[in-house]
């Protein structure tokens, strides 16, 4: 069976069965303030901690100070890290980082050999999609030269309530699509949830999984007996 990459997010290993195949391809999806790119940050922060393994966070929106800025409300110190060359949060444009990804020997393989880089979050690529030419094939192009690397990488997007229930070529063309969205929930009350749609490779276990934030981050709750009685009915 292929080697796991523990997500870092308590509870969500249990749905893939150990965690993201090594070296996949994955899509976070999800709305406005449904914790993607904390999700990318912890994700990071473990493989920094805990396995040793060094990551990179690209952000096309904000700039790296913003994002150490936001992180500073779950007390990750993100510029600690940069300096001990665990991390890199980089700024830069969809156009740039596309032309630097077809271009071997170029500025993100550096970056990669530079501080042996495992683990990657682009944050997000729904720009990706929006650059002129072919789509397919940017985003094949894009897959393939992070599985070159080996990177384990997951791919923020932003999710549009209409569109919520279509099909898009991104989520045919990587390894894994997970779906995070805020549910009402009797007129005023609100249920964050988390999905596995596709996994290439591992088991998951199959529905909407309950998850918070806390002050230390995203953790994905145990579903009720109920919930996972009506789930082995369908
Ligand atoms: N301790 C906490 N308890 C509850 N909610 C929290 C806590 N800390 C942060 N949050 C909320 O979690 C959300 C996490 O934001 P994050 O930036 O990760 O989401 P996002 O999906 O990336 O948003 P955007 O679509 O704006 O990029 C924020 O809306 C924040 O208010
Ligand atoms: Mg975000």
């Amino acid at each position: 069976m292929r080697q796991k990459t523990v997500s870092g997010i308590p509870g969500l290993d249990n749905v893939l069965f150990g965690g993201l195949p090594q070296g996949s391809t994955t899509i976070v999806e999800g709305g406005p303030g449904t914790g993607k790119t904390t999700f990318g940050i912890q994700f990071l922060l473990e493989g920094i901690r805990k396995h040793n393994e060094p990551g990179i966070f690209i952000t096309f929106e904000e700039f790296p100070e913003q994002i150490y800025e936001d992180m500073r409300l779950f007390n990750w110190d993100l510029r600690k890290l940069e300096q001990e060359n665990k991390l890199r949060v980089v700024g830069l444009s969809p156009e740039i980082l596309m032309d630097q990804i077809v271009n071997p020997g170029g500025l993100f393989e550096e970056m990669i050999k530079e501080i042996d880089c495992k683990r990657i979050v682009i944050d997000s690529i729904s720009l990706i999609k929006y650059l002129n030419g072919n789509e397919r094939k940017m985003l094949y192009t894009f897959r393939n030269v992070l599985r070159k690397h080996g990177l384990t990488s997951i791919l923020l997007q932003e999710q549009s309530a209409l569109k919520s229930e279509t099909a898009s070529v991104e989520h045919f063309v990587f390894d894994g699509y997970i779906r995070l969205a805020i549910k009402v929930r009797f007129y005023t009350l609100r249920k964050r949830t988390i999905e596995v749609l596709k996994m290439r490779g591992t088991r998951v276990a199959d529905g909407e999984h309950p998850y918070r934030i806390l002050d230390n981050g995203l953790y994905v709750q145990k579903r009720s007996l109920l919930s996972r009685f009506m789930q082995s009915l369908v």
